[in-house]
């Protein structure tokens, strides 16, 4: 793939074969019309930048039946009102503030009663209704130059542009930050939270990897991209979300730069993670971590044991397809989804059935897929008598 930003080659160093759409849950009558790529990636050592080779075309994922809702955990409701909390230093009691990939709202849902000027940008039209119907003043638009140029109250006047979970979505980060650009006031915040590169290679969570995750980011690749835009990446803060995130603060140069921000940058160029060779080094990690799975998988088999899947997560479609595991190994996966229950899981075709259906037909072990969900899951399924497991540590 040519990166958008250098305009150089960047040649993948591994692939993960044929994946369908990560989020694309179907009914058998959709089988024989899956889409596959071949899911590949690769580094762009010139900006530390771990990204997809290919990926499929935005609207292919985002749109009418987009089945991911922030408010599916509490956990993640709790973490989005401390994270309002936390961006309110950056705001004036009337600061227009805008979202990027603001979901079902459950974000900006924290800020409708003050008097700032809100507006969240959400392009899957099913979650954006959510939103609408909760008031959440929100536009059915991917962010980009297009669906900024007309807001003529927020050029140039946004105090406060959030994002999470969502720029490693973006395709064209050029057209995304020159679309910040146009909306940040001049002492103005970009913050966003994304999956952070550091936390995958530590757990061997290549399930991160997936169709919407183009990009994963870590402080060394945010701060070289920024710096060509003349922003500056001001502070790094860790977060415990999506399994180990980092949230960035972007500012326009010239501003204060926390320490965290060289400290957490030494931190990775002393384990390489702005090099290639981590890259290799992950990979022989995720061969080896196939290999383990499966065979715990045919174990449990071959004693007899019964299977099933906990959250049909997009993350699992990476999983199941890699290691090539589907309904001989696992009966059903259940999740709280409605969108999801009753149909089948992308690539593998493992049905997906509601949390009742787990109570009543228990398996002698259960594949977390959520891990990263676990504290809460946990809590909620004390009861369970089997064996939970995980590709990562649990
Ligand atoms: N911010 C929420 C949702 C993350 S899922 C959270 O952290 O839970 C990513 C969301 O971003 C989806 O709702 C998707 O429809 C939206 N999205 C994808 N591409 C986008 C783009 N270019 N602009 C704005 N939103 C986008
Ligand atoms: P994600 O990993 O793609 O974000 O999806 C999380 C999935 O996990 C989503 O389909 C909802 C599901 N889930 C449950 O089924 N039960 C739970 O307790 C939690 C937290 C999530």
């Amino acid at each position: 793939m040519k990166c958008k930003i250098t305009n150089k080659m960047i040649n993948p160093f591994m692939s993960f074969g044929k994946m369908p759409i990560a989020n694309g849950f179907i009914n058998k009558d959709q089988f024989s019309e899956e889409f596959f790529f071949e899911m590949q990636v690769g580094f762009n050592e010139e900006i530390s930048l771990f990204q997809l080779n290919d990926h499929p075309k935005p609207e292919k994922m985002f749109n009418n039946n987009y089945p991911f809702f922030t408010s599916s955990s509490d956990y993640m409701k709790n973490h989005f009102r401390d994270y309002s909390m936390f961006v309110k230093k950056f705001i004036k009691p009337d600061s227009n503030i805008v979202e990027i990939g603001s979901n079902d709202g459950t974000f900006l849902k924290n800020f409708v009663n003050d008097k700032n000027k809100i507006i969240g940008f959400e392009p899957s039209q099913n979650v954006a209704e959510i939103a609408k119907k909760n008031k959440i003043p929100t536009l059915n638009e991917f962010f980009n130059k297009k669906s900024v140029e007309n807001l003529n109250d927020f050029l140039n006047k946004t105090d406060l542009i959030c994002a999470s979970n969502v720029i490693c979505h973006i395709p064209n980060l050029t057209e995304l930050i020159e679309s910040v650009d146009m909306l940040l006031s001049k002492n103005g915040t970009f913050v966003f939270e994304e999956p952070y590169l550091g936390s995958m290679f530590e757990k061997v969570s290549y399930d991160q990897i997936y169709d919407e995750h183009i990009y994963m980011f870590s402080a060394s690749s945010v701060s070289k991209i920024f710096k060509i835009f003349n922003f500056a990446l001001v502070d790094v803060i860790p977060q415990p979300t999506h399994g180990g995130s980092l949230r960035y603060i972007i500012k326009r140069k010239g501003n204060e730069v926390s320490s965290n921000v060289s400290k957490i940058i030494e931190y990775e160029t002393k384990i390489g993670l702005d090099k290639l060779s981590s890259c290799l080094n992950f990979k022989i990690q995720c061969e080896e971590s196939k290999k383990k799975i499966l065979n715990k998988i045919n174990s449990y088999k071959k004693n007899g044991k019964s299977i099933c899947g906990y959250a049909a997560t997009s993350k699992s479609t990476t999983i199941l397809n890699y290691c090539n595991i589907n309904s001989n190994h696992i009966d059903y996966i259940c999740d709280t989804t409605k969108e999801k229950i009753g149909k089948f899981s992308p690539g593998m075709h493992i049905p997906i059935k509601d949390m009742d259906y787990f109570h009543k037909n228990q398996t002698d072990c259960v594949y977390l897929f959520a891990w990263n969900h676990k504290k809460e899951i946990f809590n909620k399924e004390k009861y369970f008598k089997g064996e939970w497991f995980s590709h990562v540590e649990l």
